[in-house]
């Protein structure tokens, strides 16, 4: 099989490090990679969302199969691109078509499917320039704090969670004036969930399914969760407080009924949902659903997986996913993002990183690194992540710690409580 990656991250480091173990895997492309991802493949300076390149490079390469790393290209109908074109019909691609795509690309969209489906969620309204009037009145209802949350993709910044009415109906006027651009023309303004978050991954075919170990991140740039949201700084998995029941609560309410959704809907849905869930008291919510996989919740996923998921990815290309095996090491992990210093606000790019081909005892998953004249530069705000697997979490934590220390470049900061509040 010849393998596309789409993406540059961690997450897409992670799935060319899995993915170039499997014994069917030929050839291995990343397009556009990093620094890491070349250590497993080529890669390759296309843009995901450049459809016709992608295109061009498959058929020149004889590609099978494409797994799409982040959310973009799949809310740009990437998956519905490769269904049309003839030439390209017979290409896999692990990600679902753009009706699907919009379970992230729209929260309106995301949370009338919940109702329908009778997914746990936090009730809501939504509200457009129109109907201002009536979100206004919404939020003088709402018990603080209050939730908005702008429709669209708005890069993981359009949620905010304001402590009083005032202030709430102010950033709620602003959304709709266009703070996010299109994204927050419509917005969804819904209850506080008060607990725990935790990320479940799914694989499905839209009918059929397989559940991934269950990992939580940590998106808040300081420790003892605080300070602005990030990308993510780390990430623990499995954890503790899913138990059998609880987790058996989370199938038969969650996952169960989100995957009839998709097969009620027909959608051509051959992918990941990343389900956002909190838990409150004993019962779980969704908070939204990603259609993709987790950056850097993949960087401790993936490692826990012992089988071959290239194989995973093609029983699910063939109808079969029922047959697949994917078997879980009991190890933990938990990986921790070394970042750019200013990160997630302003941050310099282009320092030199020593110190991280020696590791042996963690995976160093890159993901904003580039290479240049042999050497290894800083490329964006999250820059590697430190993976480990011990017995336990907290021992996991110990070895990323300390080659989180043996790595170096001007300004690296990074968290040392992943897994704090387990
Ligand atoms: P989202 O982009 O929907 O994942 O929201 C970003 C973050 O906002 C989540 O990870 C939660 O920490 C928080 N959040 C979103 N919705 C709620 C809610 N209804 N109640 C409490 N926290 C929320
Ligand atoms: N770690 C959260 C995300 O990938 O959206």
């Amino acid at each position: 099989m010849n393998v596309l990656i789409l993406g540059n991250g961690g997450r897409e480091h992670a799935f060319a490090w899995k993915i170039s173990q499997s014994p069917k895997c030929s050839q291995l492309f990343i397009a556009p990679g990093n620094a890491g991802t070349k250590l497993h493949g080529e890669n390759v300076p296309i843009d995901p969302l450049h459809f016709n390149q992608v295109k061009d490079f498959c058929l020149e390469k004889k590609i099978n199969i494409v797994i799409v790393g982040p959310e973009a290209p799949l809310v740009a109908g990437i998956t519905d691109y490769f269904r049309n074109e003839k030439e390209l019909r017979n290409i896999h691609i692990v990600g679902p078509a753009q009706e699907g795509a919009t379970l992230e690309g729209s929260k309106a969209f995301a949370k009338e499917f919940m109702a329908e489906f009778n997914v746990p969620t936090a009730a809501y309204g939504e509200f457009t320039a129109e109907t201002k009037d009536e979100g206004i009145e919404f939020i003088k209802k709402q018990t603080p704090p209050i939730v908005l949350k702008a429709d669209g993709l708005a890069g993981g910044k359009g949620v905010l969670i304001i402590d009083n009415h005032q202030d709430a109906t102010i950033a709620f006027g602003e959304m709709l004036d266009g703070q996010f651009g299109k994204a927050s023309s419509t917005i969804v303004i819904e209850d506080f969930l008060d607990g725990i978050e935790f990320s479940v991954f799914v694989l499905t075919d839209g009918k059929d399914f397989k559940v991934l170990p269950i990992a939580k991140d940590y998106k808040r740039i300081g420790e003892r969760d605080t300070g602005l949201n990030t990308g993510g700084m780390g990430a623990v998995s499995p954890v503790p407080f899913i138990t059998d029941a609880f987790y058996q609560k989370v199938i038969k309410k969650v996952v169960e009924p989100t995957v009839r959704g998709l097969e009620a809907r027909a959608m051509d849905y051959k992918g990941f949902v990343f389900i956002g869930m909190i838990k409150v008291g004993e019962e779980p919510f969704v908070i939204e659903y990603n259609v993709r996989m987790g950056d850097p919740e993949t960087e401790v996923v993936l490692p826990r997986i012992k089988s071959d998921l290239l194989q995973t990815f093609i029983d699910l290309s063939e109808g079969k996913l029922n047959n697949a095996n994917i078997d879980i090491k009991e190890e933990a992990a938990s990986t921790i993002m070394l970042v750019s210093g200013g990160y997630p606000e302003n941050y310099e790019k282009g320092k030199t990183i020593t110190g991280h081909l020696g590791i042996e005892d963690s995976i160093v998953f890159h993901a904003g690194t580039t290479e240049k004249e042999g050497k290894t530069l800083t490329n964006g705000g999250r820059v590697m992540a430190i993976t480990s697997l011990a017995e336990s979490k907290e021992e996991a934590l110990e070895i990323s710690k300390r080659n989180a220390e043996k790595i170096k470049f001007d300004g690296k900061y990074f968290r040392r409580d992943i897994g704090f509040d387990l």
